[in-house]
């Protein structure tokens, strides 16, 4: 069944379907039709957004969060059928989309439920008779271009805080995933979000995105994808002195210590390194392992790497889906001859470009310097190095642009606590792997991966996209 995707405009659904979007575990599989939008469809939503705003912030907060929820509750009714449309347009495993449109209900309960405490805070004031309180108010219009490789749980991590605090939206997907976010803004306005409040405009990067950048009547732009795309962002943001928060790159280092079990350390790294198919900022590589536990370690991660079943991701045997696109497939056989040509040696995996799929990949031998360490490749390929110990593990690890995630493995507390306080990342996991996050707790990187400046998720979330007033109310 193909789906006709429209934009999502002052609560209407309008716009010329023309992009095609296969399904890349069947090429012949026609899911969707969307529109390629011009300039004049991000006017027309940030007309609808603009003039909606303000009725939204006037909203009741515990209302607005009503509304939240009941999207939440037909989210979770349409689930099922919800995760098949994601599989087919993104490729994961049916497992993975039914566990990613779950985050997204989620998401909408926590997000909705913050409507009963909304607000500032309540603050002593030095001059007698008065008390100050703080007002978080709306930014207004917020922009959020989102990827395609987590289609429904990241538009809604961040549609969730910007309406809860009184924003409205104006949402561009990934051009590859336009029936995830589809069904994401349909339980909001089946769930009664008033017309306007949340738009969607489908397209290109360089259309629609750049308008939606460019425009002063955008208050704040949150951006997930690459780093190259979001660095230029940020300055046309910057230059204009409006909100930003980007989540871009990573590159997602592992340290093994000797005192860890090989076989569970290889699990833990497996399930950073080859879930979702390589396919998030979170993935893991490289790992350094110290020289006791090396090679029982590649052997364990290799033995995890061929117990994968690459396929289709409807089919209930397929354990890691299709790669997303040809031209990511592209870029993941370049990445793994690229590292060959460094003196790489593959140790397990490799693409089978038929049926769009590249089984986990583990390559050891590699230098520190080669590309496929440094560089982010997207896809399930990880590099495994020695080194002397723990303190030349740690090194390592921050020697990187990107500073999003890391991990270590280890029984021992000292070293555990040692990471965690000096690994130059925004989150650090121990004994646990790098990708799949909480909801509820801030999430966000330094160096390369990320703006810098205000943290996605968790209560931290509302941040960005509200700005503090503070009241001194004098009363005799
Ligand atoms: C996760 O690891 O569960 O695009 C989420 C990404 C990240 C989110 C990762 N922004 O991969």
């Amino acid at each position: 069944m193909t789906t006709t995707v429209h934009n999502l405009i002052d609560g209407q659904w309008v716009g010329d379907p023309q992009a095609e979007r296969r399904n890349p575990a069947r090429p012949d599989e026609l899911v969707s039709v969307a529109p390629s939008s011009g300039t004049d469809a991000v006017d027309a939503a940030l007309v609808a957004a603009g003039q909606a705003q303000r009725a939204w912030a006037a909203t009741p907060a515990p209302a607005r969060g009503a509304v939240l929820l009941d999207a939440a509750d037909l989210l979770r009714s349409r689930q099922a059928d919800v995760a098949r449309d994601l599989v087919r347009e993104e490729g994961k495993t049916l497992a993975e989309g039914m566990g990613e449109v779950r985050r997204a209900i989620d998401v909408l309960r926590y997000f909705g439920s913050q409507g009963w405490r909304h607000g500032g805070d309540v603050l002593p004031s030095a001059v007698p008779g008065t008390t100050v309180f703080t007002r978080a108010e709306p930014i207004g219009v917020a922009a959020l271009i989102t990827p395609w490789n987590f289609p429904i749980a990241i538009p809604a991590w961040k549609m969730a805080p910007a309406l809860i605090s009184g924003n409205a939206v104006v949402l561009k997907p990934a051009e590859l995933t336009p029936v995830s976010a589809t069904h994401l803004a349909a339980a909001l306005t089946d769930a009664g979000l008033p017309g306007g409040v949340l738009n969607v405009v489908h397209g290109k990067g360089s259309v629609v995105g750049d308008a939606l950048a460019r425009d002063p009547r955008v208050g704040a732009l949150s951006f997930t994808g690459s780093t190259a795309v979001g660095l230029g962002l940020h300055e046309l943001l910057h230059a204009r002195r409006a909100r930003v928060q980007l989540e871009m790159g990573g590159k997602n280092a592992y340290l093994v210590l000797d005192d860890a079990d090989p076989v569970a350390a290889a699990r833990v790294v497996a399930a950073g390194a080859f879930g979702l198919t390589g396919q998030a900022c979170t993935a893991t590589s490289p790992v350094y392992c110290t020289p006791g536990i090396h090679d029982a370690f590649v052997a364990a991660l290799a033995k995890e790497a061929e117990g994968f079943v690459p396929g289709d991701g409807l089919d209930p045997a397929t354990t890691m889906g299709p790669v997303v696109s040809e031209a990511q497939l592209a870029t993941d056989v370049a990445a793994v001859e690229r590292a060959r040509q460094q003196g790489a040696t593959v140790v397990a995996g490799g693409a089978e470009p038929e049926r769009q799929l590249f089984a986990p990949t583990v390559l050891t031998g590699v230098a520190h310097d080669a590309d496929v360490v440094r560089k982010e490749v997207f896809g399930p390929v990880v590099a495994v190095i020695e080194v002397a110990d723990y303190d030349e593990g740690l090194a390592r690890v921050n020697d990187s642009d990107y500073g999003l995630t890391a991990g270590i493995c280890t029984g021992s507390l000292a070293a555990a606590h040692h990471f965690a306080e000096h690994a130059a990342v925004g989150v650090v996991k121990v004994n646990r792997p790098t990708s799949g996050l909480d909801l509820n707790v801030p999430f966000g990187g330094v160096k390369d991966s990320s703006s810098n400046t205000f943290r996605e998720q968790g209560p931290t979330a509302t941040e960005f996209y509200t700005w503090s007033k503070t009241v001194y109310l004098g009363f005799e």
